[in-house]
């Protein structure tokens, strides 16, 4: 009787709402703050969900409906699969290791790591339009060996997280995730359930930080599609740039820029400042560069310059750097082929959802962000000093993110202190030489001598430097 009533009552609330009822659902709160010139900075309740793939998806009878690829006798059809399968509720600290407290956000490798989205206090992702604006992070990346990768970036996903008739648990469940590797492995995109695997999730992506202790990289990633968009097989290469025109320190040539101990200490928190420059100085403009500033221990630190031989020492990433105006270090015409940063720019002012994870690639190692077995005679080749050896399966790594801003240029962060402007120098006229007139009736030249010469009094029509 009673286990009737239980399957009876799961049933009725699966097949309405496909949002399970195993583990309650509940957002770790996280603050951000959003700051104008004039206005200073404004408090935000937010808070942060899991991604849907994540979590477990089953039927009303709690049999798992993707176990290994969907199961097709839950999931004949799509139809029939989104209405029989539920995104259930996650422990987030004790399945996933993720924890907030007040303004920061720790992920903890103990399960394997996770993604996670801002959501705002209405259940939808925030969407951060940034054009012309900064964003800034604090961020501790010292439990991050090589291998591993704390990320902080955006990817133009639909704030609702694509509700619709066949996914009403939406945003609050963390659907709708894409970026511009257009991964395939995502249960269902754009409403359609991705049964064989074939179809991938694609969408602008910008990477603001990609980085552990040893390493770090800026990205931007345009595609030419608008938000999310399913891609088909072969079809899901032909639409985004999976590479983006990076910037990394130690790429670039400059090896004592950021790691332990060195200009950027990754032993201790930094705050990190992100700036989308357009070239009207507006939101409606093209965006023309992004610009990175690091701020630790009250140290306003500018981003390293290029150091490599052939290339202008810019520390920004411009539209020369990416564009066929300099294109030793990127492809740059597969990042022309989709945008461009002009692309990239008019995606942001669509706007995006905020996404921060923390993944390893113990397999080959992430040579792309940190590794040094490029050749080191090939400019760029290098991108960190991680050997294989350096690739060890670290349970305990992590990574927090805190004190999340977002407003006017310069706004988010304590400018360094100005430097005082030194006294004005005393009036200095011309000066008279040893034994030249400085004085008298009718007489317009020097009336100062040159140190260590005094101007002497003679007569009324004539004074002499002695
Ligand atoms: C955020 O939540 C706090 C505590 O509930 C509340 O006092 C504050 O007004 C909220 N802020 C905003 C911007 O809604
Ligand atoms: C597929 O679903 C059916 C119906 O719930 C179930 O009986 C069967 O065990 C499932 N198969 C697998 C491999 O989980
Ligand atoms: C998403 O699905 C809707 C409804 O089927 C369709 O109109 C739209 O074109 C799809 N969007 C993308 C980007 O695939
Ligand atoms: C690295 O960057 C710092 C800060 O811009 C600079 O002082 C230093 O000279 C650079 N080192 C090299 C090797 O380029
Ligand atoms: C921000 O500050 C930098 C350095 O102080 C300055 O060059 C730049 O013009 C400022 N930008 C704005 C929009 O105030």
């Amino acid at each position: 009787m009673l286990s009737t009533l239980a399957v009876l009552s799961l049933a009725s609330v699966v097949t309405s709402q496909q949002i399970g009822t195993f583990t309650p659902e509940v957002h770790p709160p996280i603050t951000f703050q959003t700051c104008t010139t004039s206005g200073g900075c404004t408090t935000q309740n937010g808070s942060v969900v899991l991604d849907a793939n994540y979590r477990w998806l089953h039927d009303a009878n709690g049999v798992t409906c993707n176990p290994n690829g969907f199961n097709r006798t839950i999931c004949p059809d799509a139809t029939t699969c989104g209405e029989s399968c539920a995104l259930e509720g996650a422990d987030y600290e004790g399945t996933y290791g993720i924890r907030t407290s007040g303004n920061a956000l720790s992920l903890d490798f103990s399960n394997g790591g996770s993604r996670v989205y801002l959501l705002d206090d209405t259940d939808n992702y925030v969407n951060f339009k940034v054009l012309n604006q900064e964003f800034t992070f604090d961020v501790d990346v010292s439990k991050l060996p090589c291998a591993y990768n704390g990320a902080l970036y955006f990817s133009e996903m639909p704030p609702d997280g694509g509700l619709s008739d066949t996914n009403k648990a939406g945003a609050a469940y963390g659907t709708a995730y894409c970026d511009s590797q257009c991964p395939k492995g995502i249960n269902f995109i754009n409403g359609t359930t991705n049964f064989d695997g074939s179809l991938g999730s694609c969408c602008n992506e910008m990477d603001l930080w990609e980085a552990n202790s040893l390493s770090t990289q800026l990205t931007p990633h345009p595609c030419n599609v608008d938000g999310e968009f399913a891609c088909t097989g072969t079809a899901c290469s032909n639409l985004c740039d999976p590479s983006g025109c990076d910037f990394n320190p130690f790429r670039m040539g400059n090896q004592s820029f950021y790691g332990p101990g060195k200009i950027v200490d990754t032993t201790q928190p930094m705050t990190v400042v992100t700036q989308f420059i357009t070239d009207d100085n507006a939101p409606t403009g093209t965006l023309s560069s992004i610009n990175r500033i690091y701020v630790q221990n009250g140290n306003v630190i500018q981003n390293s310059k290029i150091t490599l031989s052939g290339l202008p020492a810019v520390n920004s990433m411009t539209e020369d750097l990416c564009t066929d105006k300099i294109n030793v270090l990127h492809d740059a015409a597969s990042f022309n082929t989709y945008g461009g940063l002009a692309g990239m720019g008019t995606s942001l002012a669509r706007g995006a959802v905020l996404v921060m994870s923390l993944w390893d690639d113990l397999g080959g190692g992430m040579t792309w962000l940190d590794g040094s077995t490029g050749s080191a005679s090939t400019p760029g080749a290098v991108r960190g000093p991680c050997t294989s050896a350096d690739v060890v399966s670290t349970p305990s790594a992590a990574v927090t993110f805190s004190n999340i801003k977002v407003g006017d240029l310069n706004s988010t962060f304590e400018q360094p202190a100005s430097t005082p402007e030194p006294p004005p120098p005393p009036p200095s006229g011309p000066t008279q030489v040893q034994w030249g007139q400085c004085g008298g009736v009718l007489w317009t030249g020097p009336t100062t001598c040159a140190s260590p010469y005094k101007c002497v009094f003679s007569n009324p029509y004539y004074s002499q430097c002695l």
